[in-house]
């Protein structure tokens, strides 16, 4: 894939958690490209490891995980070379973030128009006066009817589909270069979720945004997604654009958990994909081959000699299994 068009390019991230005198990898040479202007998904179970590299990328890992590996390239910048000044000048300003229940982070203390304006007078140098009126411009653009009056409201004063409208103000406040979104509506209800799907697909477009968007759940993924890229044992097996993964999945790994639809959540997992989930050993780079040989139904005697590279199955369709032939150079 041409270096020159991605906005971030993640190489070999690994990262383990040790416990017990044992490593746990999580990632385990994550690599992945956000295009310029355009939303990758990724992909996977719950416990796969999507926020964690979230995290990785924000220089925000926790302090039990040990990164061993790996670059993420971000406008010609390695973040993982960076130091923590420079990561603060960067998140929040050229990388915006949307966590997992963000709603729920927002200070209960602080009306959410100030929250709103902290981002520009960090990242802007902005006195708080001057931030009034972009504020309300934002406000506007994310939907919150009324903005002069709803200003001055606390979080608790507003719904759950508003606080997650000032999430996303305060995540897009400085223009960012990237949004990481990490599953931006899972904790609203289905009409809601709707309506945040709706704005969020809108602003992706006005604003031509590249977005790492995290999502267990297939719709979100259809209406948000340009790409996709699924992820299984601390690695993306297969990564294409969204309506040939969704319409025409390879790996085996990714029919049993589109199989899973509509949520991925463990809950309703399939058979298939339980045994998938199992087989995953603690250092899968350890493995002689497929992490998953033991439990594919396609599996070969080759795939238990030798780790599957990722394969070209055409330019822009790539899948970690060898029963698709041999890798590009
Ligand atoms: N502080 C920690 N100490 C030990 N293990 C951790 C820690 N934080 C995360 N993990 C492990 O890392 C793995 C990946 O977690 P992560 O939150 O990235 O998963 P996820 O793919 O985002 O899952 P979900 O879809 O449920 O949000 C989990 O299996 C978890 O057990
Ligand atoms: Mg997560």
């Amino acid at each position: 894939m041409p270096e020159t068009t991605s906005i971030m390019s993640i190489r070999d991230l690994t990262v383990y958690f040790e416990s017990n005198g044992e490593k746990n990898y999580i990632l385990n040479g994550l690599s992945l490209d956000v295009r310029r202007g355009q939303t990758l998904a990724l992909v996977g179970e719950s416990g796969s490891g999507k926020t964690l590299a979230a995290l990785a990328i924000l220089g925000l890992l926790p302090t039990a995980a040990t990164l061993v590996a790996g670059s993420i390239a971000f406008n010609g910048e390695n973040l993982l070379d960076l130091t923590e000044d420079r990561l603060q000048e960067i998140r929040g300003d050229r990388i915006g973030m949307i966590f997992q229940e963000s709603g729920m982070s927002l200070n209960p203390l602080m009306p959410i128009g100030k929250q709103i304006g902290e981002t520009l007078i960090i990242h802007r140098g902005l006195a708080r006066k001057s931030t009034h009126e972009q504020v309300i411009a934002l406000m506007e653009m994310v939907g919150i009817p009324d903005p002069r009056r709803r200003y001055n409201n606390y979080p608790h004063q507003l719904s759950g589909g508003a606080r997650q409208r000032v999430v996303i103000a305060m995540a897009l406040a400085c223009r960012p270069d990237l949004l990481l979104a990490d599953e931006p509506t899972t904790s609203l209800d289905s009409t809601v979720q709707a309506q945040i799907l709706d704005l969020m697909s809108r602003l992706i477009q006005d604003l031509r945004m590249s977005v790492l968007l995290i999502s267990h759940d297939i719709g979100v993924v259809a209406s948000l997604a340009d790409r996709v890229a699924v992820m299984h044992a601390g690695l993306v097996i297969e990564e294409g654009n969204v309506h040939d993964i969704l319409k025409s999945p390879l790996h085996p790994y990714t029919r049993a958990l589109l199989d899973a639809r509509p949520s991925l959540r463990k809950a309703v997992l399939g058979d298939q994909l339980a045994a998938f989930t199992s087989s995953i050993p603690a250092n899968p780079s350890a493995m002689m081959g497929c992490p998953l040989a033991d439990v594919c139904k396609q599996a070969v005697d080759i795939c238990r000699l030798e780790p599957p590279p990722m394969v070209f199955v055409d330019q822009d369709h790539s899948v970690r299994c060898l029963l698709f032939g041999r890798p590009h150079d």
